[in-house]
């Protein structure tokens, strides 16, 4: 067996049998922040960090705009457990290395997981700064054998055949579209494509990807949402549409990481407030 035995029950169980043992706070729901969107973890207090190079079976961060801590604190008076920078396959890491987290979430006992992300965005009525809910996926490298659950089958964290068809959790969704009309927060709603990278899309690619009912298009999320949801844990997506997805031949636009970093600084502030609001009505303490 390839991918899934790479974190066996045992190992998974080393990582939070050693977070836990150096944290008192016992968070219910964890929250993943995506490229530049680390400001929600400084957003916590009375916080426990742990740098990712101290966390073992942790591997490095590498990539602009991800930090690479694990954030134990209290968001809203709630208390949460933040990944402040997640894992890519494109920086060589495999999609169970890249989904480990949702697993160690499951035996940190938590219920839910926030996943958030920086995307392009396919459907052209969506502008740069846009907030999309994750409704649903579109991810190709889940149909290959690099699927993350590939390999032998742990009946502790989830079944051998585990349904896809309600990972992002619905009564989730509505309470967020809720907070957002609140706020008078404009809220997209979509389906994310997932892709390798570490390049972005030809121009082709993101027209077939279109036509198979794709709104955003990104490079991590729907594997850590499977896992998570294989594991049990309820799952709120969240993409930010940091740059509009070339589908025009010979457009003179690209994208490019720092288009990508800058439109989540600039935008990180309503999304963290959606984030905080949402964790605050989901877990009243
Ligand atoms: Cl256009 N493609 C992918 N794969 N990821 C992105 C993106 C595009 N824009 C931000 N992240």
């Amino acid at each position: 067996a390839i991918t899934n035995s790479q974190f066996s029950f045992d190992k998974v169980k080393e990582i939070a049998d050693w977070i836990l043992e150096r944290v008192e706070l016992r968070p219910k729901i964890g929250i993943v922040c995506g490229s530049g969107l680390g400001g929600l973890g400084d957003r916590l207090v009375e916080t426990k960090i742990f740098p990712y190079s101290e966390v073992p079976h942790f591997p490095k961060s590498t990539v602009v705009g991800h930090k690479g801590n694990l954030i134990f604190g209290k968001l809203n008076d709630v208390p949460v457990v933040c990944m402040q920078g997640r894992f890519h396959a494109y920086e060589g890491y495999s999609n169970a290395l890249c989904t480990m987290p949702m697993k160690v979430f499951k035996l940190l006992g938590l219920e839910s997981v926030i996943l958030t992300c920086a995307a392009g965005g396919i459907n052209q009525s969506f502008e740069v700064g846009d907030i999309m809910l994750i409704k649903d996926h579109i991810a190709p490298l889940l149909w290959t054998l690099q699927n993350p659950l590939v390999g032998h089958n742990d009946d502790r964290f989830g079944p051998r055949f585990p349904a896809v068809n309600r990972i992002y959790t619905k009564h989730y969704r509505d309470l967020i579209k809720e907070i957002a009309s609140e706020k008078s927060l404009e809220l997209k709603d979509g389906v994310y494509s997932s892709l390798g990278g570490p390049c972005y899309e030809t121009v082709s690619e993101l027209r077939g990807l279109l036509q198979l009912g794709a709104d955003a298009v990104g490079m991590s999320t729907a594997h850590e949402a499977l896992v998570a949801s294989y594991c049990g844990l309820k799952v709120l997506g969240i993409a930010l549409i940091t740059n509009k997805a070339v589908i025009e031949y010979d457009s003179e636009n690209y994208p490019n990481h720092e288009e990508v970093i800058d439109t989540a600084n600039r935008r990180a502030k309503d999304l963290e407030e959606l984030v905080s609001e949402f964790v605050s009505r989901t877990f009243v303490q």
